[in-house]
């Protein structure tokens, strides 16, 4: 979700007003991927290279994730949208940790509409780097053998909930991965759209499912 930051500037505005629409427009293509029947939405709310941004900015969406999450939550709960934060949430704060942990306990069910999941002081490479320590610890504890490892292990030890993304929409103009779900979008259809977040419209969502539906996906494989 690129792209606040200039939108805001674009507009003569300060860049948390940006963040602000940013979130308003996470509630539209939440509604909308309720009404594709989409089962899972994975958004890419603040990086662990995010941490380096101005102390004014970084308060501003310390805040904008609080309130998002107080006034989104009922709405999710009567929209049976399951909630998930995964990455290094805690270093938000402890007001936050207890936001967010009450946030997936409420939003908890167990035939949710859709899984929205939210990467929260997420970064690809600091969680391969944890997985990694993960299953060397339990190799060295004799829980399992080297030769247990494989693809589906990997993809469990990860914080990511997500095993394989299908698509993957990045906004704003610039055409990288920004450190995003590295092992998890192997096979990603990737869409560079060439809006700022802010101004990403349902319509504009409709229409990159519309052309990932249409891709050939063959996996390596010659159909
Ligand atoms: C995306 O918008 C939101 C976050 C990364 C928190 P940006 O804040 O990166 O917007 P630009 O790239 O500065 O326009
Ligand atoms: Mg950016």
């Amino acid at each position: 979700m690129d792209g606040n930051g200039r939108w805001a500037l674009s507009n003569s505005l300060n860049i948390s007003k940006g963040h602000q629409k940013g979130v308003q427009v996470v509630k539209d293509i939440v509604q909308e991927s309720v009404q594709q029947k989409i089962s899972s939405l994975t958004l890419y709310a603040f990086s662990s290279e995010n941490w380096s941004r101005p102390k004014a900015e970084i308060e501003a969406i310390k805040k904008l994730v609080l309130t998002a999450i107080e006034e989104q939550v009922p709405e999710l709960i009567e929209q049976k949208v399951k909630l998930t934060f995964f990455g290094r949430h805690d270093d938000f704060g402890k007001k936050i940790s207890k936001k967010i942990k009450e946030a997936e306990f409420n939003t908890n069910t167990s035939e949710p509409s859709l899984n929205l999941n939210v990467a929260l002081g997420y970064g690809g490479r600091q969680d391969i780097v944890d997985l990694t320590k993960n299953i060397s610890s339990r190799v060295l504890a004799k829980e399992i053998n080297i030769d247990d490892i494989n693809e589906e292990m990997v993809s469990n030890s990860s914080c990511v909930p997500e095993d394989k993304i299908d698509l993957l929409i990045r906004t704003g103009g610039d055409k990288r991965i920004s450190n995003f779900l590295l092992y998890q979008i192997a096979y990603a259809e990737i869409f560079f759209i060439d809006k700022f977040w802010p101004d990403f419209e349902k319509d504009d969502f409709i229409s990159c499912i519309n052309k990932f539906n249409k891709v050939s996906r063959r996996f390596g494989a010659r159909i």
